[in-house]
């Protein structure tokens, strides 16, 4: 609870140079955004957490009936909601909450996305519980997520320096196998597992996850 609070202060604090930062791998992020489309179907409900400033869930909003997007931080909300305006997205709903106390009922959300975001939740296996309880039978939840293990030994030892200089948030080491352990003990089978990045070596397995 208390770690959450810290973090959504350090999301609150970086939120306006986050949105003015530009995406580090374009043709990886449009592979993604591609085959996510793929999944979805106009007459779907979709529910983001780790939206950030919601740069993704309006993208794929025309590709769907409607999508509730949320973040732990109310900076990066608010920015995610200045941008809806301006571009008149009326399926689009931003909200602050967390996956594991969502306000919403069991079963609601035919996909769930998660986008550079497991990685940064400490309460995952709550987290997970969270998002399997909003999806509909046989729902799907479609993440990307960095994999520390998966990184050059010297980000794993910046980190934790970074963290003493209230310069990273929480952050996970986790490696692939062990994501995908972890998203199918909470009830999912992996139907696709795939690596988008346009260059080098990917740490942020793309995997899609159907409720079990
Ligand atoms: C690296 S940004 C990714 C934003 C967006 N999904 C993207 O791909 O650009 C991580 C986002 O996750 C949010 N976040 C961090 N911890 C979270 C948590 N425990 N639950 C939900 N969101 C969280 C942060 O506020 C931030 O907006």
């Amino acid at each position: 609870m208390i770690r959450a609070a810290n973090d959504a202060r350090f999301w609150d604090r970086i939120a306006r140079k986050y949105a003015a930062d530009p995406i580090a791998d374009m043709a990886g992020y449009e592979r993604t955004i591609e085959r996510t489309r793929h999944y979805l179907k106009g007459e779907q409900t979709a529910f983001e957490f780790g939206c950030g400033t919601g740069t993704t869930a309006l993208r794929l909003a025309p590709a769907l009936a409607r999508i509730v997007a949320t973040d732990i931080s109310g900076g990066m909300i608010a920015i995610a909601r200045e941008r809806a305006e301006a571009g008149k997205h009326a399926n689009v709903e931003f909200a602050v909450a967390a996956p594991d106390a969502a306000p919403w009922p069991d079963e609601t959300f035919d996909i769930a996305l998660g986008f550079n975001v497991l990685h940064l939740v400490a309460a995952r296996e709550a987290a997970l519980s969270g998002i399997r309880r909003l999806l509909k039978p046989g729902g799907l939840f479609i993440s990307k997520t960095p994999c520390l293990k998966e990184m050059n030994p010297i980000i794993r030892i910046a980190v934790p320096v970074m963290q003493l200089l209230g310069k990273a948030p929480y952050v996970s080491s986790l490696s692939a196998g062990e994501l995908e352990r972890e998203i199918a003990a909470a009830g999912f089978e992996i139907v696709e597992r795939a690596h988008h990045a346009s260059r080098g070596r990917d740490p942020r397995p793309f995997l899609v996850a159907r409720k079990r």
